[in-house]
């Protein structure tokens, strides 16, 4: 049983050392960290995971971006990761459905990320081919979720930073 909850200052190390943890070395060279550099995460969509004991079993934070020439708004999901010990538990997925609802909550109606379809496509996600990706990225791992009906209608090019 897990409380999941903002995330707060305090919680800080200790979801870094969980992404350190989950993800491959060097993850900071990755370009989606390009396009999060100085710019402030949504706290309200940052949610911590932790068991009865304190201790930390998932992460998700979200990161505002822009797409297109028309700089039209969306979220970029991630990271999210999940302790090595805690996957396939159904953690994962109880991060993702509930930011999913605070998001739509708070008037955001377009999200992206950059992962595999096989997972994310249960959520909703779909790959993303009309869109771009700074590089390198493979446009395969492009996927997008529209909160409302024709959210990406018109919207297309490339992801950038927000501003
Ligand atoms: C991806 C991740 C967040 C999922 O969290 P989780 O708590 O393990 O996932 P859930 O328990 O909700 O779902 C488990 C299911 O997802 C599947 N799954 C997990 N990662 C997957 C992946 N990368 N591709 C396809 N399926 C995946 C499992 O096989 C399992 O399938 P089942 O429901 O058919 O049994 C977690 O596995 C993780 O932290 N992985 C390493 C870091 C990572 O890859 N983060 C995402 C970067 S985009």
């Amino acid at each position: 049983m897990y409380d999941i909850r903002k995330e707060q200052a305090e919680d800080w190390w200790d979801v870094e050392s969980l992404l350190d943890l989950t993800f491959a070395p060097g993850r900071e060279a990755l370009s989606s960290y390009r396009l999060r550099d100085g710019i402030d995460a949504v706290p309200e969509l940052c949610l911590v995971a932790r068991d009865s004991y304190g201790i930390i079993g998932g992460t998700i934070r979200f990161w505002p971006i822009n797409i297109g020439n028309k700089k039209s708004r969306a979220l970029l999901l991630g990271p999210i990761a999940v302790h090595p010990t805690r996957q396939a538990e159904g953690l994962g997925g109880q991060l993702m459905r509930s930011s999913l609802e605070l998001a739509k909550q708070q008037g955001w109606f377009r999200i992206i990320l950059v992962g595999d379809e096989s997972y994310y496509g249960r959520f909703g996600f779909k790959n993303a081919n009309f869109l771009k990706y700074p590089p390198p990225t493979n446009p395969d791992r492009l996927l997008y979720l529209a909160l409302e009906n024709n959210a990406f209608q018109d919207v297309s090019g490339l992801i950038s930073r927000a501003e």
